[in-house]
Parts: C-alpha cells; sequence; structure tokens
C-alpha cells in the first residue's frame, strides 16, 4: 500500500477496454452529474485511460500523475483539448484551495492514500463537490489487479474519509472492487 509508481512498460495495459469489466464510464460519471463546466481532477491518471471519458462531459481537466512518462504516453495518444497534464503527488496538489469541482480515481487509491493526500483532495475540491472513488477491494478474490493485501476494504476507506470529515454520500462493496462517492464540508 501507499506510495508506487506503475510499471510503464505495462502502460498498455491501462488502454485495455476489457477494464470496463470493473468501472464503466457511466458509473463514473453518474455521481459527478457534469454539466460542462466544472474543473475535474483525475488523481493518478495513468495514460488518460478514464481521463478520455470525463474529458468530453466536463470543462476542464487536471489529469494528475507523478509518473511523468505517463503524460508522455498520453500526449502521444492524443490529448483532449480541455485535458492539462500535471506531474504531481497527490498529497502536494499545485492548485488553489477550492480550484476544482471534483475529484475522480480509478484504480489508484490504494497506491497513494495517506492522511496528506486526503488533506489535499478535501482542499481543492471546493466546498459541496463530489469525489468519486473506484479501486480494487481488499473484500475482492484477487482475479485481475494488484494482489488483495496491497488494498483497501470498503469499510477501511469510508473510515479514512470520514476521519477527514469527507461525507460518504454513497458506497458499494462489488466483487472486486468497490465505489464509494464523498462530498466536500
Ligand atoms: C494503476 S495506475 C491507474 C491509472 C488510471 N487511474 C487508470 O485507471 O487507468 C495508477 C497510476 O497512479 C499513479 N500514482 C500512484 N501514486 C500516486 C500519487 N501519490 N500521486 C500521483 N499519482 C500517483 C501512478 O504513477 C500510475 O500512473
Amino acid at each position: 500500500m501507499g506510495f508506487h509508481t506503475y510499471p510503464i512498460e505495462r502502460a498498455a495495459e491501462l488502454e485495455d477496454p476489457s477494464r470496463y469489466r470493473f468501472c464503466s464510464r457511466e458509473e463514473l460519471l453518474g455521481p459527478l452529474a457534469l454539466d460542462g463546466t466544472e474543473t475535474v481532477v483525475d488523481l493518478g491518471s495513468g495514460t488518460g485511460f478514464y481521463t478520455d471519458d470525463i474529458a468530453p462531459f466536463a470543462g476542464r481537466v487536471y489529469a494528475v500523475d507523478l509518473q511523468e512518462e505517463m503524460h508522455g504516453i498520453y500526449r502521444e495518444k492524443g490529448l483532449p483539448e480541455n485535458v492539462t497534464p500535471v506531474t504531481a503527488d497527490v498529497a502536494d496538489l499545485p492548485f488553489e484551495d477550492g480550484e476544482c469541482d471534483a475529484a475522480v480515481t480509478t484504480m489508484t487509491y490504494h497506491e497513494f492514500y495517506s492522511e496528506a493526500a486526503l488533506a489535499e483532495v478535501r482542499r481543492v475540491v471546493r466546498p459541496g463537490g463530489r469525489v468519486v472513488v473506484v479501486d480494487w477491494s481488499a473484500a475482492g478474490t484477487g482475479e485481475d489487479g494488484p494482489s488483495v493485501d496491497e488494498r483497501y476494504d470498503l469499510t477501511s476507506v469510508r473510515d479514512q474519509f470520514n476521519d477527514f470529515g469527507l461525507e460518504v454520500v454513497f458506497s458499494n462493496e462489488r466483487p472486486e472492487t468497490f465505489v464509494l462517492v464523498a462530498s466536500t464540508p
């Protein structure tokens, strides 16, 4: 758990459409309820597989990843004009307080979670904004994704969010992943 990077030589696997088995475009966009004007930050955006799904529905998207090489791959693929790659750690985001209307993160929470990271998420998302997390669950079988002992279960993540005053408005444990939607105070 905690800070780690994704092997660049396996970056192509992040572009595999079979990933929608575990997280779909629709379930990310549903709770975000975007009207096309919002600023959304994608935390640990990788090659931009899911960033590309969000971009057509947002005003602006910050694609945050600490691996510059991931942004290089995203640029080669083709950046949507409203996506800005940002090389940064989630625990130290280069944004103003409340600059983002929403945050989303897919299959990455187990890699970046720390108290500092959640404090930053709370700081940069405006009051009343949404945070959507989909990640591999410790309650899963390990049929895909990182080993089960590298993951959090939903109860732990709910507790982590509650500790930071992030109000969980929806959450669900699925066979291999969990989804959690929170509102910022
Ligand atoms: C498993 S990949 C998932 C990428 C993308 N979210 C997706 O679903 O296609 C995780 C990505 O998060 C990035 N990452 C991990 N820890 C991070 C942190 N603390 N801050 C920013 N990015 C991080 C890694 O560099 C990697 O590109």
